[in-house]
């Protein structure tokens, strides 16, 4: 397997850090937590989008287009990202986004939606749940396509097998720097949502033999339906490489953390980012990494995690998602 067979754009000029957070650690009382920092990531204000968009961005500049179309909620992470992207590359970017909550798109909301604004988004269109999404992307497309020009659409979450070599090298950063520091560990947490970043993490673990169970926290869908969809992403990913896929049993989704809905604050979300930001000035965000940490907390306090072990969070950033949910943050 060569990922370098694969165009690639860099966005990020080195390995984020991977460090111990021991004042986390001492308070959770647990297991020894270690951070992947892919909060850091190269493009405005960083996060785990900038790994897929390396290779989505590489294709669509290989076919020639001039224009990133993609699709996400209000406070969209992704979206923002793949703006960022495309000003890099000196492309136009169009946003379809999806009110999964009734009402939640405020055209003067905070956030990543201010940030839409400021980075030059070429236009937007509001959908609600349940609308036909891809359709929409398709329409925005023919319509490009009319004006002579050429759009290239990029699924929600940048989740599909070229987005999630991303994370197969990322799984690659890991393993060289785990050797490196001489730090093994007993398990992986990350945020799980449109799957791109957990089942690329799946795919690239195995393919350098690094065997730490990888466990996602779910921030929207049960269970069931989060694990069948992440090992179907990931036998796409591993075909595209031509290597093994991961099985069934390998794939773990905990629903425990979700809370009421995607995106509904919990109070274990805003203990998780009020912790690690008075312990290790680290900024959460309420929709992913606040809700994967609350797991991670959650299941050292159950005795999952315990004393002795050492456990990875990768930290997917989507700090600017704060700045639209300082009502709940600020009681913390
Ligand atoms: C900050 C953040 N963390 C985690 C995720 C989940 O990653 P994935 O969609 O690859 O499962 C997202 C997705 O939007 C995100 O924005």
């Amino acid at each position: 397997m060569q990922l370098a067979r694969f165009p690639r754009r860099r966005y990020t000029p080195s390995f984020t850090p991977m460090e111990p957070a021991p004042n986390l650690s001492a308070v959770v009382g647990g297991p020894e937590i270690w951070i992947k920092r892919d909060d850091l990531l190269g493009l405005a204000a960083g996060g785990n989008k900038t790994r897929k968009l390396e290779f989505l961005v590489a294709d669509a500049l290989a076919q020639g287009c001039d224009t990133l179309i993609t699709v996400g909620a209000p406070q969209s992470n992704h979206c923002r990202l793949t703006l960022a992207a495309a000003n890099k590359e000196g492309l136009k970017c169009r946003l379809v986004l999806e009110q999964r909550v009734p009402g939640s798109y405020k055209v003067d909301a905070s956030g990543n939606n201010f940030l839409y604004k400021l980075l030059g988004v070429e236009a937007i269109t509001v959908k609600n749940a349940g609308d036909d999404l891809n359709a929409e992307m398709q329409k925005i497309s023919g319509e490009l396509e009319a004006q002579g020009r050429k759009g290239y659409i990029i699924p929600g979450g940048g989740s599909n097998a070229l987005g999630a070599l991303g994370y197969v090298a990322c799984a690659h950063e890991i393993a060289a720097q785990s050797f490196d520091l001489g730090v093994s560990f007993d398990a992986i947490v990350v945020a799980s949502g449109s799957c791109g970043t957990h089942s690329g993490l799946l795919v690239g673990a195995k393919s350098v033999h690094f065997d730490a169970p990888i466990i996602g926290i779910n921030v929207r869908r049960p269970r069931a339906e989060q694990e069948a969809n992440l090992l179907k992403l990931a036998v796409e990913t591993a075909t595209l490489l031509d290597i093994e896929a991961p099985k069934a049993r390998d794939v773990t989704a905990l629903d425990e953390w979700v809370g009421p809905g995607y995106s509904i604050p919990t109070d274990e979300m805003v203990e998780a980012v009020r912790m690690t930001a008075r312990t290790e000035s680290v900024l959460l965000d309420p929709v992913y990494s606040g809700k994967a940490m609350a797991g991670l907390i959650g299941l050292s306090r159950q005795g999952h995690f315990k004393r002795g072990q050492r456990v990875l969070f990768v930290h997917t950033g989507g700090s600017p998602a704060l700045y639209a949910y300082q009502d709940v943050l600020r009681q913390a």
